[in-house]
């Protein structure tokens, strides 16, 4: 379903290239529960922002579903962040001045939804994540557990295909933390979402179908132009 194939991202920074991404292939099946490990810098978040139509790579190609997503329109791929992707970040990005509530429908403010519709759409996805009770709270009102359901609520909104989470639970004690990976790995389990979740944490990796390490730029243990999933497939 996700196919990334000779993945390159380079940053220049005074005459120097780094190879945030280094020739990365990688295959994700629908439904799976990816969990993506890797040091500091290794390039977790690069490849996470890659398939999730926030950054494009230098070369190589996504494929989502039969989309090319270099090939994509901007119209196109803001649609497929906004309708096919939810993210889920590590500060969570909630907006403080708005209720959860309100939070929770802002990736439906620009759809055709009908503004009643929306309310309710959002109240579901609220009660899906245990906070039917906090809906009127703004963030700085919850506690951090919260504020990260909160973000996954949001994630929910426009019934997404694919959640991509970076450190979900990078900024939670451990016992909120674990409630949160156990919310996550039941939608997955629940409906039929593939979850990709990048992670230190080795309690959240231990949950997942798959675990893949990144090192330096590249799936750590795999030879470049492998793809991740489908050992013995060679790149053509
Ligand atoms: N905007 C940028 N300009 C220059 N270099 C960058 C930029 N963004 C990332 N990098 C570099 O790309 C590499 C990969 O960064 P990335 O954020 O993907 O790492 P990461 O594995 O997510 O690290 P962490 O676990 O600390 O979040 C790092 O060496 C980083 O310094
Ligand atoms: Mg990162």
């Amino acid at each position: 379903m996700i196919e990334l194939k000779n993945i390159t991202r380079t940053y220049s920074l005074g005459g120097e290239t780094i190879y945030a991404l280094n020739s990365v292939s990688l295959s994700i099946k629908e439904g799976e529960f990816l969990a993506i490990v890797g040091p500091s810098g290794s390039g977790k978040t690069t490849l996470a922002n890659i398939i999730g139509g926030l950054d494009e790579a230098d070369s190589g190609d996504v494929i989502v579903d039969n989309m090319h997503l270099a090939k994509t329109s901007d119209n196109d791929l803001s649609e497929y962040r906004n309708k096919k992707i939810g993210f889920v970040f590590q500060s969570f990005n909630l907006q403080p001045t708005f209720t959860a509530l309100e939070n929770v429908m802002l990736p439906a403010l620009f759809s055709k939804m009908k503004p009643a519709d929306r309310k309710e759409k959002a109240e579901k996805c609220l009660k899906a994540v245990g906070l039917e009770d906090r809906m009127n709270h703004k963030p700085s009102e919850l506690s951090g557990g919260q504020r990260q359901r909160v973000s996954i609520a949001r994630a929910l909104m426009n019934d997404p295909e694919i959640i991509i989470a970076d450190e979900p639970t990078g900024n939670l004690d451990s016992k909120k933390g674990q409630e949160i990976m156990a919310l996550l790995r039941e939608l997955n389990k629940r409906t039929d979402i593939t979850l990709i979740i990048i992670t230190h944490d080795p309690n959240v990796a231990r949950l997942a179908d798959r675990v893949i390490a990144i090192q330096d730029g590249n799936i750590a243990g795999l030879p470049h132009g492998r793809i991740a999933g489908s050992p013995g497939r060679q790149m053509g």
